[in-house]
């Protein structure tokens, strides 16, 4: 089969997902938007299971964006208890399956409760060394940025460090992906061509694949089918 996922073909190392659909895979089936994230939360135990199996490296997975808060009480909340209740129920399999979880994103307005289990579940998993979960929250890539200018101009303030000194290369390690190699892979789901405010700096040369498929519907297949169609690429980085 054309573009079929073959695993002795390049793997991306990192893949990189806009989990988008969640709200209209419950509007078409009549049922709440709530309902949709916590299918979609399944969606998110399944895709982990199989980039463990499948040897990638880093997954990092865009739960919440800094405007998101913009949207109804019951939906943050609904979100904000979906997330805290999903690693209290799945750290010891997260430790078992030797995943570790990272965050990125101003975790500092998330609600306490929310706060206290992702930094115990940080804990819990953070001696693993197969896959790397980044789970991005209350994250906006240009705040993101905008942190990293800050830091570096109080550095030069001080003395620390002078404008000459900063590199493309070296600018990368004040962002909260500082020791996370950028994404190979992006994908978006539900069919929209947006990014999102979502690792701009990051994804300068990821592969974008886009699939109509609704979050809450995207399982094992569709994953290999998105790896199948970014191991035909041919990455050039701007050469030839
Ligand atoms: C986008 O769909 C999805 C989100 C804003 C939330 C994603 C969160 C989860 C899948 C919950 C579980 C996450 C983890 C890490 C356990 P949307 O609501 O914007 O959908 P729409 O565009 O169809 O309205």
């Amino acid at each position: 089969m054309p573009g079929a996922f073959d695993p002795e073909l390049t793997i991306p190392e990192h893949i990189a997902v806009i989990m988008d659909g969640n709200g209209r895979w419950a509007k078409s089936r009549g049922k709440a938007r709530n309902e949709g994230h916590r299918e979609g939360a399944k969606s998110v135990e399944a895709i982990l299971e199989a980039c463990g199996d499948i040897g990638v490296k880093y997954l990092t997975l865009y739960a919440f964006s800094s405007e998101n808060w913009k949207r109804p009480r019951s939906e943050v909340d609904g979100l904000m208890g979906l997330l805290t209740h999903f690693l209290k129920a799945k750290t010891s399999s997260l430790i078992q399956n030797n995943i570790r979880l990272r965050v990125i994103g101003a975790i500092e307005m998330l609600p306490e409760s929310s706060r206290k289990q992702l930094q115990k579940t940080i804990d819990a998993t953070a001696a693993n060394d197969g896959l790397t979960l980044y789970v991005a929250l209350s994250y906006g890539s240009r705040e993101e940025i905008v942190r990293a200018a800050r830091t570096l101009m109080d550095k030069s303030a001080r003395g620390e460090m002078n404008s000459g000194e900063l590199t493309v290369e070296n600018f990368g390690q004040f962002l909260y992906t500082a020791d996370c190699p950028d994404p190979d892979l992006l994908i978006r789901t539900s069919g929209e061509f947006r990014i999102s405010n979502f690792l701009l700096w990051q994804i300068s040369y990821s592969e974008i694949y886009i699939t109509d498929v609704y979050w809450p519907d995207f399982r094992r297949p569709h994953l290999e089918e998105a790896i199948g169609d970014y191991q035909r690429r041919h990455r050039r980085y701007g050469g030839l």
